[in-house]
This record gives C-alpha cells, structure tokens and sequence, in this order.
C-alpha cells in the first residue's frame, strides 16, 4: 500500500518536499492609467483596483516598490477616442507618460507596456473596422507604431494583446528596424474570447461598441489550435508567451509549458479576481489560501510568471 501520509507527517517535512514555491519575481501587477483626472478612482467590478492619474503617480509606485513587487504591466485609458485609434501610438499619449514617470522615480520596475488599440479607438475593437468587419493587416502597422512608441519611452517589454496575424512579425520588425532589438515581445498568443474580461472593460472602458471579439480572439473550446497559435508566435518572434484567462485554460498552459521553450505566462484575468473577491467580501472563502491556491496552481501548470490584479496582496503575504 501507498502510505502518502509517511512524507506529511511535519510541516518541516512538507515544506522540504513542496514541489513548487510562490515567489514575488513571479508576479506582474496590471496597472490602469488614466489621461483625465476624472476617470480616475476605483473600479466597482474589481474590489481593490483603481485607476491611477497619470499626473499623480508617486504613491502607487512607491507602494509597488516596497512591496518589492518587480514588474508591473501598463493598460492606458484615453482622454479621447477615434476611429483608428491614433491615441495608442502617441509619445504624449497616456501609457508613454506614464511609462516616462514610472522609469523617471523607478528605474529597475520591470515596465510592461500592453499593445493594443481597443482602449483608443471610438467602436472598441482592438483592430481597425470597415464595413463592419474588423481589419487584420490593416491594423499591423498601428500595432507596430504603438509598440514603438512604447519601447522609445522607455517600456522594457512590449504585450500585444490584439489577436490579430502576423502582429508579432510587424511588431518585431518594426522594433528592429528603430534599433529597438533589445526589447523583447510578451504576446498574447493564446487569448480565448471569453466572458472573464468583463470587469476589465469596465475598468479601461474598452468593450466593443458592436458585435464581439470572437473572429479575432480564439474559441475557448478549441486546445490544439492553441498550440498552433503559439508556435506561430514564437516562429515570429515571441521572446514570451501568454496563455489567456488562466484558470479555465490551466490544460492549455500545461500543454504549451510542455510543448515549448520559452517563458509562460499565465494572465488571471480581470473576472477571475472578480469572482474571489465578491466570494471572499461574503465571508464564503478564505480568500488568501484561495488566492494562494489558484497561483501555485499556474506555477505547477507551468508558468514562469503570473500576470495577477492579486499581485499586491501576494506580495504583502509572501512578505510577512
Ligand atoms: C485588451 C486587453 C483585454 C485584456 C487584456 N488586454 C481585454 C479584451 O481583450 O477585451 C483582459 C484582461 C483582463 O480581463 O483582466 N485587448
Ligand atoms: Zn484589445
């Protein structure tokens, strides 16, 4: 008989034999920048999150740095909207001045700039529209100049989040071709179309103004297909991958840590927070070992990093 229990018998033993450890280096914390004081304040959907003015960015980067939180990564809500849009790639836009402000008070912050045009443009997709159809290689080369802009103010790491073909190649091309080889692509590769951005969208108001995001982002039925998307990815140029949500796609994480050499990231996103907080402020769950749980889940599965709106509670339980 299996006798498991001999090797749980102390806490001692159990903590020598953990397989896999939370660390804080694994954490990446989103963060909203707001262009207008106004739109500034807490998201109702995400207990905890705000967004941040970026005119006044000094205490949440002060609390980033004590809680030796290592990176952070960028999602910029526009003062103003267009049809294509423009506001993405603008060096005064809001994500470069943020980007400028955060390497100006924090030069070691890992800053990840998020790539994609559904934040600037006035019908929401994250690609350019005509006729109702939402554009691919049309939108490749806004992506690229966004992606630019971003690594020319100073972003350490560029994520486009978009779903649109050939954006990593674009996007790795154009970087180069500004003598920005140095900096590396985070992308988005296996991104379903799922219900679990809801909060997100309120929070950087960017829902699709029309129609939805499933002739771009992937049908969460499908596992195999996902697998294509990352080694086209990587093919392009992907120096990171991001499997995205995290929690209903933990099979797909684990197929593609096994499958591929290059870091995984898992993205808990926006609805998954909202979920263990709403449990949690019910007194339903205890939602530090819950929290803990989920993200040692994405390390066993096989990520290198977890992008989490958690980050900071991690960081102060993992510290104390
Ligand atoms: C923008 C983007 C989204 C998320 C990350 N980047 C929203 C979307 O695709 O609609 C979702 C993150 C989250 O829900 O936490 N393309
Ligand atoms: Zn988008």
């Amino acid at each position: 008989m299996l006798r498991g229990r001999r090797l749980r018998r102390s806490t001692a033993l159990r903590e020598m034999l953990r397989e896999h450890t939370l660390r804080i280096e694994d954490l990446i914390c989103p963060l909203f920048i707001a262009e207008d004081e106004s739109a500034a304040g807490p998201v109702p959907s995400m207990p905890g999150v705000k967004r941040h003015f970026v005119g006044r960015l000094d205490g949440v980067l002060d609390e980033i740095a004590c809680l030796g939180l290592r990176g952070v990564i960028l999602f910029g809500i526009p003062a103003r909207k267009d049809a294509c849009g423009s506001g993405a790639s603008d060096p005064d836009g809001v994500v470069c001045r943020a980007i400028r402000a955060i390497k100006a008070r924090l030069p070691e912050l890992v800053v990840i700039a998020d790539v994609c045009l559904c934040e600037y443009t006035d019908h929401g997709h994250c690609g350019l529209v005509r006729d109702g159809q939402i554009l691919n290689d049309e939108t490749l080369p806004a992506l690229a100049a966004a992606a630019v802009a971003y690594a020319r103010a100073g972003a350490d790491i560029v994520a486009p989040s978009d779903m649109m073909d050939g954006r990593v190649a674009a996007i790795r091309a154009a970087l180069d071709a500004a003598g920005l080889a140095e900096t590396p692509i985070m992308a988005y590769s296996a991104k379903a179309a799922s219900a679990y951005y809801g909060p997100f969208r309120d929070a950087a108001a960017s829902a699709p103004g029309f129609g939805d995001r499933r002739t771009y982002q992937m049908d969460g039925a499908n596992g195999r297909e996902a697998m294509r998307e990352i080694a086209a990815d990587i093919a392009e140029g992907a120096d990171l991958v991001i499997v995205k949500p995290a929690l209903a796609y933990m099979d797909v994480l684990k197929e593609a840590a096994r499958r591929f050499d290059v870091p995984m990231v898992a993205y808990n996103v926006s609805g998954e927070y909202a979920m263990v907080k709403a449990a949690a402020a019910n007194g339903w769950i205890d939602e530090r070992r819950v929290v803990l749980e989920n993200l040692l889940g994405f390390k066993r599965a096989g990520a290198q990093l977890i992008i989490s709106y958690h980050a900071p509670d991690v960081a102060r339980w993992l510290g104390a």
